[in-house]
């Protein structure tokens, strides 16, 4: 059990900023990671499209003998997260708006929250919002999902979109900027020039730490060995796969 892998899965090339942070912090562990490109994106889907997508691939992460799962994918996991929790046999983690945590860090000042339309729409963001932060602006970004999918991660493309985005506040207004998609962690270093000094959270922290304490009490937790990493597709692009190499390299 603890030499297994863990399944990683986003609709395309998001969910690797994750990967990234999660090879960081559990250098021990083998990750087997699934990009839906081939469907890619999830956000202008209905939540039924997202769940059945999102549950084929955990099958597929399934068969391959994981012993865990990430959901790297804020609309996968708004869509899918509490029912793969309810069928699949391993422990089930997934990325969410870290609402809570720019709410605190925020005080008085503005919280913004990008994410998909998806995930802004479903019950798990819209319930967070109205509990923790009825204030924040919620801002969808399906272009800057679709600038990650084709690999651009700087440049005058989405410098404009968040200049024009975060146009009706001063630098000084905005109290944190949350990034509620996983392929919007890749155009952190866009924004923050373009919004510099606001803290910017993407709650990968609170997954991983979910993760391991998961692990950790199952037992489970690779303490040794090299630690690996296998990037799958549902695309039969052969350039996806090496934009996917790419973009795990990538520094973050
Ligand atoms: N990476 C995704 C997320 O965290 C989804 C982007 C999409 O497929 O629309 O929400």
């Amino acid at each position: 059990m603890r030499s297994a892998p863990i399944g990683v899965l986003d609709s395309g090339m998001g969910g690797l900023s994750v990967l990234h942070a999660l090879r960081r912090a559990m250098p021990h562990e083998r990750f087997v990671y699934f990009g839906d490109n081939a469907n890619a994106p999830y956000g202008p889907r209905p939540p039924e499209e997202i769940r059945a997508l999102t549950l084929n691939t955990a099958q597929t992460l399934l068969k391959r003998g994981v012993k865990a799962l990430v959901i790297a994918c804020n609309t996968a996991n708004s869509a899918a997260g509490n029912m793969l929790k309810q069928r699949l046999p391993i422990p089930v983690v997934g990325v969410e708006p870290d609402l809570a945590d720019a709410r605190e860090r925020a005080g008085n000042k503005r919280v913004i929250v990008f994410a998909t339309q998806a995930t802004l729409a479903m019950p798990l963001y819209r319930d967070m919002r109205e509990r923790l932060c009825p204030e924040a602006v919620s801002i969808p970004a399906p272009e800057l999902v679709m600038m990650v999918e084709r690999g651009v991660l700087s440049g005058e493309e989405p410098e404009a979109f968040f200049r024009e985005k975060l146009r009706p506040w001063a630098v000084e207004e905005l109290g944190a900027v949350v990034l509620g998609c996983t392929h919007f962690i890749f155009l952190r270093p866009v924004l923050s020039s373009i919004a510099p000094g606001v803290p910017v959270f993407d709650g990968v922290e609170p997954v991983i730490e979910d993760l391991r304490s998961t692990l950790f009490r199952a037992g489970a937790l690779a303490q040794s060995g090299e630690g690996g990493v296998e990037l799958l597709t549902s695309s039969d692009e052969p350039a996806i796969r090496a934009r996917m190499r790419d973009l795990l390299a990538a520094e973050l």
